[in-house]
């Protein structure tokens, strides 16, 4: 009986446990593997941290947020984390993985990729509220994240139109503005910012001065958390991070510029202005169907690919096909909002 391993490395997100539930009931239906969970991410594999996963397990979860395998952004790769491939290796040896299947996004399926380079038999599945992974049109936990500030902006709408007030409200998203972009089109924003756009403030005001002189006295500003702002103090601007500390994949902190953003307006246009940032939030509880469908479709797709041996892939979402694309075709840079995006949230500035 061959033993299949699975990990959620990285950030969660919602659509995470619909996947496991995939992988394994495949898994164990169909082929008629043993399956593990290896806890929080590539960390479960280092301290050979991994627990049988039956179908029982896995059932009730496919509704529910979060993962039950805890997720981490360990890297093993990390400076600091010399000797930690080579315990990966020893633990699969020990617990006799044939293969892994590894849920995570850019950072988790780099290490995949050292990896299945090193021998290991590996396929990725693709997770991130971002978005932002090359090769696939769409990762999950995007919807839901999308959703989510959807509804928070409609909400914002009702009490901005009482107060005759701006709001501005940040979103997740890192470097890409993939949440802000869907988000703010489909919440009706009157400014969207993001980082592949370079910020110019004068114009931020003129669209808000203009629209609160045609009768609008409010208006919806959605920012992306990872923007550079024009700062006086700062010729080139600069991201706004929470911290200047980085994490093992060496990306910072961001969060924050939605309150600087605020007070510009606010100076800028004399417009009364708040700010909600809304984090974490973007992550957390139920999956959307779209998310729950888009993960047990990779989910089983990946399983298909490790039962047929084809190892270093990654399952990927094109049109409505799921294909498997070599991992390192994901690695390198990532999926930016494109013009075609931007140009139809821009015809609802202002
Ligand atoms: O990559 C997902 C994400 O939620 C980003 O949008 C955000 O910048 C980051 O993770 C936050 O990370 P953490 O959960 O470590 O605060």
């Amino acid at each position: 009986m061959k033993k299949v391993g699975v990990l959620t490395g990285g950030g969660d997100c919602p659509g995470l446990n619909a996947t496991i539930r995939a992988v394994v009931r495949k898994g164990i239906k169909d082929y008629n593997y043993k399956m593990y969970g290896i806890l929080e991410g590539w960390k479960g594999l280092i301290d050979g941290n991994i627990k049988e996963l039956d179908m029982n397990s896995v059932s009730g979860i496919l509704p529910r947020g979060g993962t039950i395998l805890g997720t981490s952004r360990t890297n093993p790769f990390g400076k600091d984390n010399k000797g930690d491939p080579e315990r990966i290796l020893e633990n699969i040896k020990k617990f006799n993985l044939y293969a892994i299947a590894t849920i995570g996004g850019e950072d988790t399926q780099g290490a995949a990729f050292k990896l299945s380079e090193m021998g290991v038999n590996i396929v990725g599945l693709p997770k991130t509220i971002d978005n932002d992974l090359q090769g696939t049109d769409y990762t999950f936990g995007f919807d839901t994240a999308v959703n989510i500030a959807t509804e928070a902006i409609d909400r914002l709408h009702t009490t901005a139109e009482s107060h005759n007030r701006v709001m501005v409200v940040e979103v997740m998203g890192r470097h890409t503005g993939w949440i802000a972009t869907f988000a703010g089109i489909a919440g009706g924003a009157d400014i969207i910012l993001i980082p592949e756009k370079p910020v110019n403030m004068e114009e931020v005001y003129e669209i808000i001065k203009r629209r609160h002189k045609r009768g609008r006295n409010f208006s919806i500003v959605v920012v992306s958390e990872g923007i550079k702002l024009p700062l006086e103090d700062k010729e080139e601007g600069g991201y706004i991070l929470q911290s200047t500390e980085k994490d093992a994949y060496g990306h910072v902190m961001l969060g924050g510029v939605g309150s600087i953003l605020a007070k510009m307006i606010e100076k800028g246009t004399g417009f009364e202005t708040r700010c909600t940032v809304l984090g974490h939030t973007q992550r957390g509880g139920t999956p959307t169907s779209f998310d729950r469908i888009l993960g047990t479709r990779f989910g089983i797709a990946a399983m298909e690919l490790i039962h047929k041996g084809e190892f270093g892939k990654i399952v990927v979402l094109r049109g409505n096909e799921i294909i498997p694309i070599e991992l390192k075709e994901i690695m390198g840079q990532y999926k930016t909002v494109d013009d075609y995006w931007y140009d139809l949230a821009r015809v609802f500035f202002g």
